[in-house]
């Protein structure tokens, strides 16, 4: 019972929580890499455990913001381009630990649908949420573009197997916590059958 109960703390704190609320304080690498060991433990058919990370820290990831908005002010129509999110972008760095490039690797497996890929990837990228949680981080998963313009993916070097799931920002924050809202009545997502 105690486990249950310790975990549902867990799922009810998790909040996305923006880069721009992050205040840039640091985690150690060694954290990350216990996050990941519990993304791998999600549940995968056929064992293609097909989640793949890429972790941009430091330079690297100020490099990555310089780039990733580049790409953003290149590709994106001028009607949708937004000068404010320009700099959130080129600025994520300063309040963002580090950044875990999400992608999906295709496995080989006729028998596993590329859907059952996807929801692999998702588990994980939960695990990694409630994990971050558990420790006192924030996070936030984003797809904003150009994360699934062809560029992206060029700059990244991926292949055609390898589809972008999101971007986890990993951090620090002082924002007020708050509960998350829902807008469709929980009873609207379920119905029994006896
Ligand atoms: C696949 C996926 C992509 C998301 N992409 C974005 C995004 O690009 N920008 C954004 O503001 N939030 C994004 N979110 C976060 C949602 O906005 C957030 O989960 C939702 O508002 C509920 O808030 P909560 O996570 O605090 O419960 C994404 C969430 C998921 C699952």
């Amino acid at each position: 019972m105690e486990s249950f109960q310790n975990l549902q703390k867990i799922i009810q704190q998790r909040r996305s929580i923006k880069p721009a609320q992050m205040n840039g304080r640091k985690i150690q690498d060694s954290e990350i890499e216990e996050l990941l060991f519990l993304a791998d433990l999600a549940p995968t058919h056929g064992h293609t455990e097909p989640w793949r990370f890429i972790i941009y820290a430091d330079q690297a990831l100020k490099d990555f913001c310089t780039a990733f908005s580049s790409l953003y002010q290149k590709y994106q129509s001028p009607e949708k381009f937004n000068e404010e999110k320009f700099i959130k972008m080129q600025n994520w760095h300063q309040h963002v630990s580090h950044l875990l490039v999400t992608y999906m690797h295709k496995g080989t497996n006729p028998k596993i649908p590329e859907q059952e890929e996807y929801a692999a990837v998702s588990a994980a990228i939960e695990h990694i949420l409630l994990a971050a949680t558990a420790k006192g981080m924030a996070s936030f998963w984003s797809t904003s573009f150009p994360i699934y313009h062809d560029s992206l993916k060029q700059y990244l070097q991926l292949t055609e197997n390898d589809i972008l799931m999101g971007f986890i920002s990993l951090g620090y924050s002082d924002w007020p916590w708050q509960p998350t809202k829902r807008m469709i009545p929980l009873n609207e997502k379920f119905s029994w059958r006896k």
